[in-house]
């Protein structure tokens, strides 16, 4: 037992930190060196205050509290940490691919190759290498040629043990994994390496929890999960469109529907759409390997989960501009919430930075809060957009310090993301201080429309007949 007693992991993300976290808390006597090409962000591991460490978790701070500096390292030495590491993990960033063959679908693994390509180059002891990125299917057989060819020779074994943490829960995701999966050769030498992984898991995972498979079961397995959770978000979001025009309530039909027990009740949540780093980009990437296969028919089924998601932003951000008699311009619409989904301040891929791009282009103007989400932040969204000078944006999108301040002199107020601390507000005052018709889009139905239009506002939420 334990046989593993040195860990580095490549990328200090929003992946790989916390998961790093969880395993140095719960194995006191292994060492967990998290190693990042960012040193800024190491930095930010680093820091005393850890109100301030670069990603917002609940739960996170106590966990780095106690392990830091006892048997968790963050640090920019990143050959050193090789060097010294019996266990690899690659935890980088494998964005939608831009450029090239496969561009806009297929991810982009220029980052886990050049990490391949450093631990072979730089090792100089048998290593086992996890790929803890979400990649395309056959990816460690890459990753195991460039090994392979290591200058030194030595062994090297590669395992797929993709991480399901869900951001803004990632820490009870973590200490309470619904499964955790291990894929690997099937070779005695494969097994081996499984075994030594499941050893690291097992010090606070029931074993019965811990799954082993093939490698390719492994890795299609994430990308299977992730596109069957954004196609139930697809699902209800298609029918709310269809409650809109026919009068029942999105939420009503999700409850009836979700009582079956073989349907479920989660992920049913009608919404302006579904964000994240990894639903999009993985369904893509799905879509892409369906397509180089020539599976056109399963490639189309599921390319249709991300299109009804595009349709659903799209919609949102057209109702807004409608029901504001299509003069939107020098309007101003407050944004309540820029990120992806509540507790994060991870912004990739959210829905308010496509509804504030439909806005922007009618020339609204906008006013942004958002509890976690830094303003600089919100201006890289922006600017990332490249349709706009960031001359205009800082123009056009102010960012507030409040939700009152936002909604102050507002056209009309668009919920973005489902912060509880929304339902709090004192609607009242938000209401007064609003031009009047005072509009609101609630594009999460976190709030009460019925106490939201006795106060006079008028309320438009998803999957509800509108006013
Ligand atoms: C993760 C997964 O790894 C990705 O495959 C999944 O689909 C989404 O979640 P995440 O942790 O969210 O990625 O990404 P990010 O927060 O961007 O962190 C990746 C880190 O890797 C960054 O800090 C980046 O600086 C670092 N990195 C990237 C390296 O250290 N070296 C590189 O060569 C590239
Ligand atoms: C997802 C997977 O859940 C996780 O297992 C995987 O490791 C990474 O991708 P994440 O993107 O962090 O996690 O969050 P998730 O809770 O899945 O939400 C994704 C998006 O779907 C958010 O924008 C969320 O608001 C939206 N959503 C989710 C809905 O609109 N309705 C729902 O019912 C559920």
């Amino acid at each position: 037992m334990g046989r593993i007693k040195n860990i580095c992991c490549i990328g200090a993300g929003y992946v790989g930190g916390p998961t790093m976290s969880v395993i140095a808390q719960k194995c006191p006597n292994i060492r967990v060196v998290v190693v990042d090409s960012n040193e800024a962000r190491i930095a930010a591991w680093n820091q005393e205050d850890l109100s301030q460490l670069p990603i917002y978790e609940p739960g996170l701070e106590q966990v780095v509290a106690e392990a830091r500096g006892r048997n968790l390292f963050f640090s920019k030495e990143v050959n050193q940490a090789i060097l010294d590491a019996d266990m690899i993990f690659i935890s980088v960033n494998t964005p939608t691919k831009t450029y090239g063959e496969g561009k806009g679908m297929a991810a982009d693994l220029k980052w886990v190759e050049a990490c391949a390509r450093q631990i072979a180059d730089v090792a100089t002891s048998p290593k086992i290498v996890v790929e803890k990125s979400t990649l395309p299917v056959r990816t460690a057989q890459a990753i195991k040629d460039i090994l392979q060819n290591s200058p030194s020779k030595v062994s090297f074994q590669v395992l797929s043990n993709p991480e399901f943490l869900a951001e803004g829960t990632a820490v009870q995701d973590l200490l309470n994994p619904d499964r955790v999966l291990i894929g690997g050769d099937q070779d005695p030498e494969g097994q081996a390496a499984i075994q030594a992984l499941v050893e690291i898991y097992q010090a606070w995972v029931p074993m019965e929890k811990i799954l082993t498979t093939n490698v390719w079961s492994s890795e299609l397995s994430k990308l299977t999960a992730n596109a069957f959770l954004a196609q139930r978000v697809s699902s209800i979001n298609s029918v709310s469109e269809l409650c809109e025009v026919t009068g029942a309530d999105i939420e009503e039909v999700a409850k009836a529907i979700g009582t079956d027990s073989r349907i479920g009740p989660k992920f049913l949540k009608a919404s302006v759409g579904f964000g994240g780093s990894c639903f999009q980009k993985d369904i893509l990437n799905l879509v892409y390997i369906c397509r180089s296969f020539q599976l056109h028919e399963v490639a189309d089924y599921w390319e249709q989960v991300v299109k009804i998601n595009a349709h659903q932003r799209e919609r949102f951000a057209k109702k807004i501009i409608k029901s504001l008699y299509y003069t939107v311009n020098g309007k101003t619409i407050a944004f309540l919430g820029w990120a992806f989904k509540k507790d994060t301040n991870d912004t990739r891929e959210s829905p308010a930075i496509y509804v504030a791009d439909a806005l922007l282009d009618e020339r609204a103007l906008l006013a942004v809060y958002d509890p976690k989400v830094a303003e600089e932040k919100i201006y890289r969204d922006l600017d990332f957009l490249e349709n706009r000078s960031s001359e205009d944006n800082k123009r056009l999108v102010q960012v507030a310090e409040s939700a009152y301040e936002a909604c102050k002199d507002a056209s009309a107020v668009a919920v973005l993301t489902e912060w509880e601390e929304f339902n709090s507000l004192d609607w009242e005052r938000i209401y007064s201080s609003m031009q009047k018709p005072a509009l609101l889009f609630d594009g999460r139905n976190l709030l009460n429309k019925q106490a939201l239009e006795k106060i006079g506002f008028i309320v438009h939420a998803i999957g509800k007949s509108s006013p």
